[in-house]
């Protein structure tokens, strides 16, 4: 808690994730700045982190050693940039998934701030070459990105620009682990980052077998509910590997690297994902689960409950 009292950090953005990330700095005692363009909009946010923290200290989930109160009080709104950026040694980017606007974000931002303070964008989708573009000191640039709820679901993939120093990769490592995320280092810009090239894969093969007839929408998702998904919660795909054959990885490949690559072999193209195919597969999902608002809604509610107790589980 040492490391943080009284050390301020701007987030730039109020909305989900703006919200989102201003919850995780408050658990580490940090004091919070929230910024938005939308006059009156940041102020309603903090509403909604206030309504948020005390349900989650009834329900017993409240992160970090403060009271719902005492994080709170941590927490201030702003209208205006260079008040929000005052006194912070780290600024979070969550304003729209838009270039433009977050190149010219940063360009305000870096008008304002000192030379050491870090510059973290949350994109999901846009590479650190393009955002920064338009920063003149790119070295304490990076993107930490997160997986939404961030409050449950800890992960942040830190992607840094060329240029960036390995010592901002580390100061913001060492920041997201004091508050509590998990925070995995790509070595280099990709596009799709880590997290969603992999879900990608899994998304393109399930969908290739449902389109081929092989299984059904709801048999591919109990395969990853009820087999994979059990163990990748504690369990990665490189330790299952090694984990799976007696003597480890190398044995592991030994006995099954052919049947690897006759399997993967026979993968089909990247799949449309729109027309008669897209419609089928939509009906067959639709058929378990309704797309309106109710429905959708209580699944929502349901996901969240269950990764609550999830994260739960893990600590
Ligand atoms: N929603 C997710 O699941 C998720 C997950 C990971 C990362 N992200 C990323 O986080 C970022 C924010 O997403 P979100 O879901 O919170 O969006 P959102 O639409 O809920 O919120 C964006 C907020 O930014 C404000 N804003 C827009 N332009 C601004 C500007 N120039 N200056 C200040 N504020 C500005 C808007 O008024 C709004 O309140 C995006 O880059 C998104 O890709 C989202
Ligand atoms: C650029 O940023 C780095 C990291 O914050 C800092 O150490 C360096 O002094 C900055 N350089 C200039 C010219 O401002």
């Amino acid at each position: 808690m040492s490391t943080s009292t009284g050390k301020i950090i701007s987030v730039i953005g109020s909305g989900l994730i703006g919200r989102s990330w201003a919850m995780v700095f408050l658990s580490g005692g940090y004091r919070v700045k929230l910024y938005d363009n939308q006059p009156g909009q940041a102020a309603r946010a903090i509403e909604e982190v206030g309504k948020q923290l005390e349900e989650l200290q009834q329900a017993h989930m409240l992160r970090g050693e403060l009271s719902a109160v005492d994080q709170l009080a941590l927490l201030s709104s702003h209208d205006d940039l260079p008040q929000a950026l005052e006194g912070a040694f780290f600024v979070q980017e969550c304003v729209f998934e838009d270039l433009e606007a977050k190149r010219s974000v940063f360009q305000a931002v870096e008008g304002y701030v000192g030379e050491s303070v870090i510059l973290s964008s949350s994109t999901s989708c846009l590479l650190p070459s393009d955002i920064f573009s338009r920063v003149q000191n790119r070295t304490r640039c990076i993107i930490s990105h997160p997986v939404n709820p961030p409050y449950y679901v800890r992960l942040v993939e830190l992607v840094p620009h060329p240029e960036t120093l390995p010592a901002v990769m580390d100061r913001t490592h060492a920041l997201m682990t004091q508050v509590g995320q998990a925070p995995a280092r790509l070595r280099k810009e990709v596009d799709g980052f880590a997290l969603n090239r992999v879900q990608y894969a899994i998304i393109a093969e399930c969908w290739r077998l449902v389109k081929e007839g092989v299984i059904s929408v709801q048999d591919i998702d109990l395969v990853m509910t009820e087999g994979l998904g059990m163990r990748y919660a504690f369990i990665g795909p490189m330790e299952t590997m090694h984990l799976n054959a007696p003597e480890g990885l190398e044995d592991y490949l030994r006995r099954y690297r052919d049947g690897m690559r006759r399997v993967l072999a026979s993968f089909g193209p990247v799949p449309e994902f729109s027309g008669e195919e897209a419609k089928a597969i939509i009906q067959e999902m639709c058929e378990l689960i309704p797309s309106d608002q109710q429905h959708l809604s209580a699944r929502r509610e349901r996901r969240d409950q269950f990764l609550m107790g999830l994260a739960k589980l893990k600590k």
